[in-house]
Order: structure tokens, then sequence, then C-alpha cells
């Protein structure tokens, strides 16, 4: 079977290429914008007839979160019109697609238990509201799995992660947020999981779970706990400031509570998640 893979020069994408390489699976075919725009539907759709696609893995997104409350139409291009395509297409050719949405699409004003995937949605920021309509267009195609994360952060790319190693080497404090809570979720283990998912069906012959599933690393922590833990393990002198989210303000409101129950993920596939502080250490470990 042809697996393709859109957006794969982003983190997602590009942790997946990483163990596809690792395993020395042929199989994956991987592109992102430039040689394959999800947005085109003319362009999907002879792609998938040309390469025989037997499966669809979308990483790509409009993931500037702030950039998302000006630029509305790339969002909506992106994260609505390019998921429609991609639902359409797959649709057609009665082929499974997994598409990664995000924990932003839940109610988090009126919720503070770890969120379940029926539990109900109610994004506060316009990247929240494109990423909810594009698990819609999704769903049009009854063969999918819609993977909603959080915190992601990876060897590729710019990432909070990342960022907080570099401040933290180049300023004596930084003031940290400590009235957001969430998980990290480092996108190796993600990306894992997603292959996971896919060589069941693929290559096993298990059955395809269509439905919405959460996947992020387990345990809880703040912007702050988190820093605090990657200053520390990185053996930076750097002083972290707790301070409130009304003294860092952002264009898009951030959820103050966005904790997922991964309870469904785990047992339809069976897979173990480690804990946010481990992936963070085999990150580092990984980044040195
Ligand atoms: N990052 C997070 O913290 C986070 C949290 C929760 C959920 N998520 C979700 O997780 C998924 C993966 O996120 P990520 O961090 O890996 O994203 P990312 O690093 O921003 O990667 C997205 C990739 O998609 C590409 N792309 C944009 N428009 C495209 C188009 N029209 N056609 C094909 N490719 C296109 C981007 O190219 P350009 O860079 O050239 O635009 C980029 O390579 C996304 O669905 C995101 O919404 C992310």
């Amino acid at each position: 079977m042809n697996i393709l893979i859109t957006g794969s020069n982003g983190q997602l994408g590009s942790e997946i290429k990483l163990i596809v390489n690792e395993l020395n699976l042929t199989n994956y075919i991987f592109t992102d914008i430039e040689t394959l725009d999800i947005c085109n539907k003319v362009d999907v759709s002879s792609f998938i007839a040309n390469n025989e696609i037997d499966f669809v893995i979308n990483c790509a997104a409009y993931t500037n979160v702030d950039g998302a409350e000006t630029d509305k139409i790339n969002a909506e291009k992106i994260n609505i019109l390019g998921p429609l395509v991609l639902a359409e297409t797959t649709k057609e050719r009665n082929i499974p697609i997994i598409h990664v949405s995000t924990d932003y699409v839940y109610d988090s004003v009126s919720q503070n238990t770890p969120f379940k995937e029926t539990d109900n949605t109610k994004p506060q920021s316009v990247y929240g509201v494109t990423k909810l309509q594009g698990e819609k267009e999704i769903q049009k195609n009854s063969k999918h799995i819609i993977i909603r994360t959080s915190w992601l952060y990876s060897s590729f790319g710019n990432n909070f992660v990342k960022s907080m190693i570099k401040y933290a080497e180049e300023r004596n404090s930084l003031n940290i947020v400590f009235d957001q809570v969430g998980t990290p979720t480092n996108a190796a283990d993600l990306a894992s999981a997603i292959l996971k998912i896919t060589i069941s069906y693929t290559e096993n012959n298990a059955s395809f779970k269509s439905g919405i599933y959460n996947y992020s690393n387990e345990g809880v922590c703040s912007w702050y706990d988190f820093t605090k833990e990657i200053v520390f393990l990185t053996n930076k002198s750097c002083e972290i400031l707790p301070i409130e989210t009304v003294d860092y303000p952002t264009p898009a409101k951030r959820p103050a509570y966005s904790v997922m129950n991964k309870t469904k993920i785990k047992q339809a596939y069976n897979i173990e998640i480690p804990h946010w502080k481990e992936s963070l250490i085999k990150f580092l470990q990984k980044n040195k």
C-alpha cells in the first residue's frame, strides 16, 4: 500500500519521515506545499491517482496561532479548504485519512477536568475555529481518524522548547505564565503513534477505527513548570519567574486549561504514552 504524507516538512511530518527512514519503509510518499498544495483539488486528485495512494496522513496546517487572528483568509484556506479537498478526494477513492487537530477546539472556559473526545467544543481563537471546521470537513469521509494534540515540539522547526533553551542561554531571567496548564507533546511520540495506527491497517489488516482521538504526552504542567524543567535539564542558570497571563498578552486567547484524556487512543490502538518529563529528557538527549 502507498501512503501519502502532506505538509511533511513541518514538525510532525519531519518526525514521521525520520521513523519511516529508520524502519526502511519504502511505500511512504512525502510532500509539502511546493510539491502538493492540499488546497488544490485538481492536483490532489491527480497526485493520489497517479501515485496509487491507499492511505493519507495530513500533517499540513496553518499553525501560526497569533498570526491567524489577522490572517484569517489563509488560516481558513489551509485549515478548512485543505481538509475539505482531502476528505472529498479520499472519499471518492474509498481510502482512509488520518488528520491532525488541536486541543484548542475544546470548551476550556466551562471545563477544568481532562477533555474526552465527546466533550463540548468552543474554540477561543481564529486558529481553533478553523481547526474545528477542518475536523468537520474531514468527517465527510467516513474513513477518518482525527487526532487532537497539544503543545507540540520537535527537533524540526521552531517551538517552545527550542526557544526556551535559546532564551535561557541569552538572559538571566525569564517570565513565564503559570496560569495556563496543559500537556506538552514530543512530536516523535505522536509520529510513532500515527505510524502504529497506519501500519496496523496497511500491513497487518487491522480494522480502521474511525473517530476522534486525543493524543498528548502523559501528565500535566503549566508553561512555567515546563520551562523550569527545560532549564533544569539543560543546566542553565537562568531564573524562571511565574507570571499571570494578563501580564503576557497575546493576539490569540490561549486556554487556561487544556488537559486531554487519552484513554480512547490507548485502548483502541494499544498505544503506550510516555510522561512529558521522560519525553523531554529523550528529546534533549537526542538534540544535544
Ligand atoms: N505546533 C503545535 O504546538 C500544535 C499543537 C496542537 C496541534 N497541532 C497540529 O498538529 C499538526 C502538525 O503541526 P506542526 O507543528 O507539525 O505544523 P508545522 O510545523 O507548521 O507544519 C505544517 C506544514 O504544512 C505546510 N503547509 C502549509 N500550507 C500547506 C498547503 N496548502 N499544502 C501543503 N502543505 C502546507 C507548512 O509549510 P510552510 O511552513 O511553508 O507553511 C508546514 O511544512 C497541525 O495540524 C497542527 O494544527 C500543532
